[in-house]
């Protein structure tokens, strides 16, 4: 395995501006995708014309949406700003989705000022053409708070749909065999119980979701110098469940591209932006170098590490021995 982890790049800002001479799209800019599936666009998700402009009035049929929920970094310790921000993209995808349509939003609770920002985003909500279907819990491995409190291990995935979207129950299945017996129900005159009756020897991921590895350094999708990826599982299940091949879909948050992949994957097209032309870089990189190698990420590599066996300069910035980038350990993919 290699050893070449970026720090993060969000916070290291001589490191990100170092980044930009190698980035091919600028603010404001699409990327087409040669093959003709995607679009990447340098976009702020909150400009309805920039936003329309990537549509290009192509209707999505479902929006997966990661926001940054840090209020910090709004300069407020006030949800009412976040919130206004949030109204803005939720208008943006109410005009890029069909009216047949699903629209999922990470977000977190902080538990410790009356789970904001996820509880007056739910209240926006309610004034927006999106109805509320489900509120998921994915379960982390890994937590914080233990010992006085219980151990923080959710991560909340907001569903609402408009119209009659897809929904493929297929698709709601985990990997989890059923391994408990029970509700016993007569079935023409017969005593059946639930195992006999059920579609499936597997269990339902249902509205928790405790099936999906978070991501580490060790597993092919590791993306190293972003700071917020999902899990490419978890990815996978909503678009199998809310979308079929070839449909759009739309994130506008994609930093290191999960929905991109995700979607290149099952035969869907995505339309994904990102306000920074780094991590706009780190997602077509993604994709070519998944279509070059059929690996979904670099592991403990990085996607810069062409450049850093050429520019000494971004190794020192990015803390990287010279022993650690000399040739042999940076073989490149
Ligand atoms: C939490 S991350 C998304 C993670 C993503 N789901 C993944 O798996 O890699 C949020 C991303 O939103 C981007 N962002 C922040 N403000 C934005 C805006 N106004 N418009 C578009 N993107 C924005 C950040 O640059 C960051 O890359």
């Amino acid at each position: 395995m290699k050893n070449l982890p970026l720090p993060r790049i969000d916070q290291n800002s001589r490191l990100h501006e170092h980044l930009q001479r190698y980035c091919r799209l600028a603010p404001g800019e699409i990327w087409q995708d040669p093959e003709g599936s995607h679009r990447i666009g340098c976009l702020d998700a909150t400009d309805q014309a920039r936003i329309s402009r990537l549509m290009a009035g192509t209707k999505a049929t479902l929006a997966i949406h990661d926001p940054p929920y840090n209020m910090v970094a709004f300069d407020s310790a006030e949800p009412a700003e976040f919130i206004a921000w949030c109204s803005r993209w939720v208008d943006c995808t109410d005009s890029a989705l069909d009216d047949d349509g699903s629209l999922y939003v990470w977000l977190g609770a902080d538990q410790s000022d009356h789970f904001q920002p996820l509880a007056d985003f739910m209240i926006m909500m309610r004034s927006k053409s999106f109805r509320s279907r489900s509120l998921i819990t994915m379960r982390n491995q890994r937590g914080y708070g233990t010992q006085k409190n219980w151990m923080a291990v959710r991560q909340e995935l907001l569903y609402y749909i408009r119209g009659n979207p897809v929904f493929n129950i297929d698709a709601a299945y985990t990997d989890i065999p059923k391994i408990l017996r029970g509700y016993y129900k007569d079935i023409d005159g017969k005593t059946t119980e639930n195992l006999q009756r059920s579609k499936s020897k597997n269990i339902r991921a249902g509205n928790v979701w405790v099936d999906i590895q978070q991501v580490f350094y060790r597993m092919d999708e590791n993306v190293n110098g972003c700071y917020a990826q999902k899990p490419m599982k978890s990815y996978e299940r909503i678009i199998r469940a809310s979308s079929n091949p070839q449909d759009v879909i739309v994130d506008f948050f994609c930093h290191s591209g999960t929905a991109l992949i995700a979607s290149e994957l099952l035969s869907r097209r995505c339309f994904a932006v990102d306000i920074d032309p780094v991590f706009c870089e780190i997602a077509i990189r993604r994709l070519e170098h998944f279509r070059r190698t059929g690996k979904t990420g670099w592991q403990n590599g990085n996607p810069f590490e062409a450049e850093l066996a050429e520019d000494p300069q971004l190794g020192a910035l990015a803390g990287l021995s010279e022993k650690k980038l000399s040739k042999k350990e940076t073989a490149i993919l």
